[in-house]
């Protein structure tokens, strides 16, 4: 917990924003606190139309077991070598039978090479198999689920197969199916299951059960609950109404350390992921867990189509994280030909190799793109092989795809990636990487306003307050904010953001990385107080910067984090107050963004120079709460939201009085 000094400190120039102005008069005093001045006279930078966007990788179980509608958890049965983790028999009065991986049943032409084996040697009243789904089958009401499996049989005297969803213990059963009999050879077999008005919502189990001995032999079981836009193969609406709400504008796809996985044949293998989901094989994600890449390429596409946005595409550079890499020269030229593949399959029409590729995947149109990103994080690759790689992709991208824009991912000031410098070839911008405190984010709030006008512009490709777990606290929220302020005032540098990670599934073993701004469970899923701080962001924000000024902005301190072993280094000062301001050009509103990090309310004196007239009656925007370590959960999902109020006594001076703990966006009309 923070304790404010007890004494108002001038600082020389908290929010230089873009142009150095001379310090304002002081407006009208409203009590001895801050003053604010928003230059209207003075016209500032285009605020850049990408600048809030959104980061995803397969982390936190963020597609299987999150935004991916699958609902069966190690569908092919790769997931483990020796077990069939997640299945287990079930066996209904007298029945009796086991189950087994089996790697000598492949279903021909696919990549579904393990099934599981169902010997049953009692019927009883029924055997199968069951799937325990990602903590759960969720099961709700009046709800139809779509049912798929390959299934052939041996021995059995032929009869159906009894496809359900039922309470754990299986003395419920919500809804219930039959599917033909299963033959000597593979087929698909498919069903719906429709449960009814009246159950509550909870987590059950999945079975395919059979009702006569034998040997049962099961692949790609599949089901899937409704779907956003009714997808095939699609995703969970609630995420992505809750990613609707944020008005992204990219995703930054595939990763992120996914992008490069753990060895260099761990790479997001993107050709492997297209198609029929018989010919996905899936692969070693880097989060300690197999990915099924029913998330594929086309998927991540599709995604950005649903929520009206470009892609901002990684394609793999040839560095993975476990400090392997390719030579620049013969070596890399495969991964600078399968990115281009890449980059045709996004945009190339269908007189293309791989444009035709995607109209048979079923999406005729190209899909717009106008920035790749070139590796991830390649300042870990110590080996000074970055600067060749960049320039061998560079070359062969801007060749054929001149208007494509580059991200190198080392070479710019990223403190997570500044060792490998990037000379032979200048990128159109530097991704850079920030996961810090509160504390840290509000002392170096101010980071961009000095950062150069010229030259390649910065894409904040991660960054979060790690505050918080699973998902962020409301202290995470106000150093996510003060950053962002310094970000959106510089927002012709900095021309991308996109805060990392986005998902994680709540349930114990869910999470790999906090703090995390978006969380769910099989049922339901909330926004993080962060979230609703960069809803607040992005949804609030006009088309040109305001220049501003503030003065006489209290201090508080804030502890650095120390060395593991080392004695804690001496508290520092960081700001109370940060601001960044907008206007729309076409409406004339006035995006007013003010954080107090502070437990005490703040009196902010603000002056509207250059204003010839403004309306008395203006709209607050306000996300507070009383602790800083408050949060939102499952239980309690909006603890922490937005409140939104009418405000009155507006004119071209006034005070406005900041909550403790509070994101704040005035919108003011003023001309
Ligand atoms: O966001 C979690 C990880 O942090 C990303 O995968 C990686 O790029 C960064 O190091």
């Amino acid at each position: 917990m923070k304790t404010i000094r007890p004494f108002f400190q001038s600082l020389p120039l908290l929010t230089a924003g873009l142009l150095a102005l001379a310090p304002a008069a002081r407006a009208q005093d409203a009590g001895g606190g801050a003053t604010l001045t928003l230059d209207l006279g003075t016209p500032g930078a285009k605020v850049s139309p990408t600048l809030y966007g959104l980061m995803t990788e397969e982390i936190n179980h963020s597609y299987d077991g999150g935004l991916y509608a699958e609902l069966i958890q190690n569908r092919t049965f790769k997931d483990n070598a020796t077990t069939p983790v997640h299945w287990s028999v079930v066996q209904k009065d007298g029945g009796n039978g086991t189950i087994a991986l089996d790697n000598s049943q492949p279903v021909s032409g696919t990549a579904l090479t393990t099934s599981l084996k169902l010997t049953v040697t009692n019927a009883g009243e029924g055997v199968g198999i069951a799937n325990d789904g990602y903590w759960g089958i969720p099961v709700k009401p009046s709800t139809t689920y779509k049912v798929s499996f390959y299934a052939k049989q041996s021995g059995a005297a032929a009869g159906p197969l009894t496809v359900s969803i039922q309470s754990n213990d299986g003395a419920t059963v919500y809804a219930q199916a039959q599917t033909p009999a299963p033959t000597g050879d593979w087929a698909k077999y498919s069903a719906t299951l429709t449960t009814g008005a009246d159950v509550q919502p909870l987590n059950g189990r999945f079975v395919i059960a059979a009702g006569a001995p034998g040997t049962y032999w099961f692949n790609l079981v599949s089901v899937f609950p409704p779907t956003f836009h009714d997808r095939p193969n699609g995703n969970r609406p609630d995420i992505m109404q809750i990613l609707t709400d944020m008005k992204p504008s990219f995703l930054r796809l595939p990763g992120g350390n996914f992008l490069e996985g753990n060895h260099i044949a761990d790479h997001f293998p993107w050709k492997q992921t297209l198609g029929d989901l018989s010919q996905r094989p899936g692969h070693n994600g880097c989060w300690g867990y197999r990915a099924s890449d029913g998330m594929g390429l086309l998927e991540y596409l599709e995604w950005c189509e649903d929520l009206n946005i470009q892609p901002v595409l990684a394609v793999y550079a040839g560095y993975s994280l476990k400090r392997e890499h390719v030579n620049p020269g013969p070596d890399l030229q495969p991964y600078v030909d399968d990115a281009l593949d890449e980059i045709e399959y996004v945009t190339g029409d269908t007189s293309t190799k791989w444009g035709a590729v995607r109209a048979k995947d079923g999406h005729p149109a190209p899909f717009p793109l106008t920035w790749i990103e070139v590796g991830n994080e390649d300042g870990f690759d110590a080996s000074g092989s970055y600067d060749g790689r960049f320039a061998q992709f560079y070359d062969a991208i801007k060749a054929k795809y001149p208007n494509l824009k580059l991200i190198a991912t080392a070479g710019g000031k990223d403190p997570l990636g500044h060792r490998e410098p990037v000379t032979k070839r200048t990128p159109d911008a530097f991704d850079e990487h920030y996961y810090r405190s509160a504390g840290e984010m509000e002392s170096d709030a101010t980071h961009y306003d000095n950062y150069s006008r010229t030259g390649p512009k910065t894409f904040v490709g991660e960054w979060a307050t790690r505050e918080g777990r699973p998902t962020t606290n409301m202290n995470a929220a106000l150093g996510d904010s003060a950053w962002m302020t310094g970000m959106e005032r510089n927002s012709d540098v900095v021309v991308l953001a996109s805060y990392a990670p986005l998902f994680v599934n709540v349930n114990p073993g869910g999470m790999e990385w906090f703090s995390d701004l978006i969380g769910y469970n099989t049922l339901s899923v909330y926004g993080s107080p962060s979230y609703y701080a960069q809803k607040m962001f992005s949804t609030y924000l006009g088309d040109t910067l305001v220049p501003l000024t503030a003065q006489g902005v209290p201090t508080q301190p804030w502890q650095p984090r120390g060395r593991k072993g080392q004695p804690p280094p001496p508290p520092r000062q960081a700001p109370v107050l940060f601001f960044s301001a907008t206007r729309d050009s076409k409406t004339g509103t006035i995006y007013l963004k003010a954080v107090n990090a502070a437990k005490s309310a703040e009196t902010v004196s603000i002056n509207l120079k250059g204003a010839s007239h403004v309306s008395p009656d203006a709209t607050s925007v306000v996300l507070s709460s009383a602790n800083p370590t408050d949060t939102n959960t499952l239980a309690d999902p909006t603890k922490i939201t937005p409140v939104t109020s009418k405000i009155s006594g507006i004119g071209t001076t006034f005070s406005e009085t900041l909550a403790p703990y509070s994101v704040n966006v005035l919108q003011l009309s003023a001309q």
